[in-house]
């Protein structure tokens, strides 16, 4: 993604991946996984785009070179660096480069060590930057060319004005700071954002104990301007390649120096709670899991993605199966790996189909086909008709008078009409 908003910016750019099948894919042509407009965007620009496995390739000609590369959550909650350090180490020669440029999110202090290896590599001419990215999945390349900012963290002059040339044809502005800053400002700004969602969450539990509706709460408290309306949306909690995995880091980045992140392991904590209450709070509803059929709507970690990584539904399914229930799924896009829990589900090709003979339906995920539904239809070839909205996606109301039990995230629960 970034290689070709480079490229559409003006750049010449080679992308160097160590998995053969990803640039097979790349130089056919496809891309290997779901993102809105990435597919045009790359042959609008393919006369300046070259895909290779071979990183030699990559440098030689290079005068900048990004590193994009993941950086997993090891089991000790740290990110797991060692392919950051694979690139750097690719590196040793590249004695004509200007620039290298860390776009992977990485824990504070990370920097400064590329920095010294560079020096020790005798690299101390070419400058370093971090370039965090700030793009979600599903409008990656609308977030990359119009961001609400660029934030840049080098130790030099030359490299920030370097970097922020690349970056000349975007619509928003370059904020340029030292590189620890920069290195906190992606792990904060998720963190925040994860903060903002389980917040919500907790106020919809306290809705539910209290008879208040977490919908109008939050689009009242959106209204003011010092809060927003953003990330307010109460739900299953958050999924994803980034949330789960960049708030552990950062609670581990501040547990190491000695500092316990009291308010962010909450957050986390409230948000691995977030679909185990789901299930306690159907099986309220259906006495019990044991002999019933369950439909999950709605696969992924959000609609608009194939991306299953860190998803609610993932442990919504393993906790039904564990209580002696058959998951039957319905997602568009899904990449289901044929691992537990999915190897013991089944798998369907419409919602409807998903939901015939189902004891009740979880919505998972808010895709616009779980919406359409005609839900007095579906209710009619449910065995019971009971709907567990976990995104706060339908009007509980037209589900009661549809003939359903309905419950929401912080909202009440309606019964049948
Ligand atoms: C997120 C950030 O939004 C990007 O700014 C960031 O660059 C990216 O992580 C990253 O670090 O690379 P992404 O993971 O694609 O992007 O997804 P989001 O749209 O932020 O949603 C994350 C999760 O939060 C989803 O599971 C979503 O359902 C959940 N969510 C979001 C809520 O439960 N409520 C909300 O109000 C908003």
């Amino acid at each position: 993604m970034t290689a070709a908003c480079f490229a559409d910016l003006g750049h010449r750019v080679v992308v160097r991946d160590i998995q053969p099948e990803r640039i097979r894919l790349l130089q056919s042509g496809e891309i290997p996984f779901f993102e809105p407009g990435l597919g045009d965007l790359i042959s609008k620009n393919k006369d300046r785009l070259t895909f290779t496995l071979d990183v030699q390739e990559a440098v030689s000609g290079a005068e900048v070179v990004y590193v994009c590369v993941d950086t997993p959550p090891m089991a000790s909650g740290d990110a797991d660096l060692s392919r950051v350090w694979a690139v750097i180490d690719a590196l040793k020669d590249a004695t004509h480069l200007a620039a290298v440029v860390v776009k992977s999110t990485v824990p504070v202090g990370t920097g400064e060590r590329v920095r010294a290896a560079l020096d020790g590599a005798g690299l101390s001419h070419v400058g370093y930057a971090a370039n965090p990215e700030f793009t979600a999945e599903g409008k990656a390349v609308a977030d990359f060319l119009g961001p609400d900012r660029v934030v840049v963290g080098t130790a030099d002059a030359a490299t920030a004005a370097l970097v922020r040339e690349l970056h000349e044809g975007v619509d928003g502005p370059v904020e340029v700071m030292d590189v620890p800053s920069a290195e906190m400002v992606k792990l904060a700004s998720n963190a925040l954002l994860a903060t903002k969602i389980s917040f919500i969450n907790e106020i919809a539990t306290v809705c539910e104990a209290t008879g208040a509706d977490i919908e109008e709460v939050a689009k009242a408290i959106g209204m003011d301007h010092r809060l927003g309306p953003h990330f307010l949306k109460a739900g299953l909690g958050y999924g994803g390649s980034c949330f789960p995995k960049d708030s552990r880091a950062l609670s581990a980045l501040a547990s190491n120096s000695g500092y316990p992140f009291q308010l962010l392991n909450a957050v986390i904590q409230v948000n691995e709670l977030q679909p185990r209450r789901a299930i306690q709070r159907l099986k309220s509803v259906l006495g019990t899991f044991k002999g019933s059929r369950i439909a999950l709507l709605g696969l992924t970690f959000k609609p608009g993605t194939d991306d299953m990584r860190e998803a609610p539904s993932g442990i919504i399914a393993a906790r039904l199966l564990a209580e002696g229930a058959q998951v039957r799924c319905w997602d568009p896009l899904a990449r289901l790996a044929d691992v537990e829990p999915w190897a013991s589900t089944t798998r369907h090709s419409s919602p409807m189909e998903a939901v015939t003979g189902a004891d009740a339906v979880i919505v998972v995920t808010e895709w616009p086909e779980v919406k359409a539904i005609d839900w007095a239809a579906a209710g009619s070839v449910m065995r019971r008709a009971v709907c567990f909205d976990g995104r706060n996606l339908l009007d509980p109301q037209e589900l009661a008078a549809a003939g359903f039990t309905y419950m929401g995230v912080g909202r009440a629960t309606q019964t049948p009409a």
